[in-house]
């Protein structure tokens, strides 16, 4: 990820709107394009780049060294000449960051611990290599007012260098064989990506269908949250995705797809999970919102994702608790867990102590999975003549 500023590389000083100008004129790049690739952090290319380049006298390649983005050339070079730039940058390169002091515990269960404070603070005194899922949600930059005050409208660069200082402690606490989520917007994840591939193993860009702002002119409409899912080594040791029910219509619960003959070949299980999740519904109805203004996650999501990639007894670590949506799956399906929150904690402390709400809740969730077709729209289907399991002649437990 870039930690880098177009304007700075360039030797024009924060908020200095007459040297931008100025720049602009010896550049003969105009002003808001100068200014589109600082907001961006983005490499101007063409004839851009060279104007840019003789007018503040270096080189494309000291450019591209200047602003942190960096192609393969430049990181062969780096890296034939490792040990000298090491040398060179060894001052910079060591921590100097002095001991923190452990975020206090407000709230303990058998299973999990709940601290109040920055998350970073308490990764420091987490183990290397001692949890088995981790999942983040952190704020997405979007200028949103958080209980906690954190600032939620941080410069890119600014933002991409905070979530590489959690990202970089995550990687660290993950067990061999333990599985990583971060949820985010696409456009956050697509830099959180790169930065994972070179420590971790892909597993999956999972994107789940919600619609999260209105449309934006000119773009199209952001419809999926973007679920990163990798794993540390090279297979996760718990993979066990549940079987969705097939979709039927909801008015009259008849196929929306033409099985034709390939109704007998269908698993009465269900059917594959896919990496594009339509069946989340965001957290809205006043009877399940209870917690506001902390960006509460859907139970069926932490709860497929924790079923998916983890075992009771297991250690789940999320580094933002919001509302605790993580803590209180994980506690409800006998997970060992790790929570932080910055801000107030009492939603979090509340869903804990009534935890029969929620428990309900995921257990109404799981008796619609690994089965072919819901309880309810069994009864319908067999009621109008629609074919079932039965009917076609496979039974529950047999797999194609
Ligand atoms: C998007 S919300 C998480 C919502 C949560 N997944 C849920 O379902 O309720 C992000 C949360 O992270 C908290 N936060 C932000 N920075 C933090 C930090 N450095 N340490 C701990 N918590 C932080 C914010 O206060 C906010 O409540």
């Amino acid at each position: 990820m870039s930690g880098s500023d177009f304007f700075k590389a360039l030797g024009i000083e924060e908020g200095d709107r007459g040297a931008v100008k100025r720049f602009a004129e010896v550049s003969r790049v105009p002003v808001d394009r100068l200014r589109h690739y600082h907001a961006a952090n983005i490499l101007p290319s063409g004839p851009d780049r060279d104007r840019v380049c003789a007018a503040a006298g270096i080189s494309p390649a000291e450019l591209m060294l200047r602003m942190g983005v960096l192609d393969g050339r430049i990181l062969a070079a780096l890296r034939s000449k490792a040990r000298e730039v090491f040398e060179l940058l060894r001052d910079d390169l060591e921590d100097s960051s002095g001991p923190l002091e452990p975020p206090p515990v407000v709230y303990k269960t058998d299973l999990g611990k709940l601290h109040h404070g920055d998350c970073l603070a308490l990764m420091k005194h987490l183990e290397d290599e001692s949890v088995d899922l981790v999942f983040a949600d952190p704020p997405f930059n979007l200028k949103k007012l958080y209980p906690s005050g954190v600032n939620d409208d941080l410069k890119e660069a600014k933002y991409l260098e905070w979530c590489e200082s959690w990202a970089a402690e995550c990687v660290r606490l993950l067990k061999p064989g333990g599985s990583l989520f971060f949820w985010n917007i696409p456009r956050w994840n697509t830099y959180l990506a790169g930065y994972l591939n070179a420590r971790l193993t892909f597993r999956h860009w999972i994107a789940v269908d919600i619609k999260y702002s209105l449309p934006i002119r000119g773009r199209l409409y952001p419809s999926h949250y973007s679920l990163l899912y990798f794993c540390k080594g090279e297979k996760p040791k718990t993979f066990r995705p549940d079987r969705l029910p097939m979709e039927v219509c909801p008015a009259c619960k008849a196929d929306l797809r033409d099985y034709g003959g390939y109704k007998d070949k269908m698993n009465p299980r269900g059917v594959n999970l896919t990496d594009v999740w339509t069946d989340i519904a965001p957290v809205r109805h006043s009877k399940y919102k209870m917690h506001r203004g902390s960006n509460e996650l859907p139970v069926k999501l932490m709860d497929r994702i924790l079923e998916m990639a983890s075992e009771e007894g297991d250690l789940v670590f999320d580094p933002f608790g919001g509302s605790g949506t993580t803590y209180v799956v994980a506690e409800i399906k006998r997970r060992r867990w790790i929570g932080i929150e910055l801000g107030p904690m009492d939603d979090i402390v509340r869903r804990l102590e009534q935890i029969r709400t929620d428990a309900n809740l995921v257990g109404k969730i799981r008796r619609g999975y690994n089965r072919l077709f819901t309880e309810e729209t069994l009864h319908a289907r067999k009621q109008l003549g629609l074919w079932t399991c039965d009917s076609v002649g496979k039974t529950k437990g047999e797999t194609p």
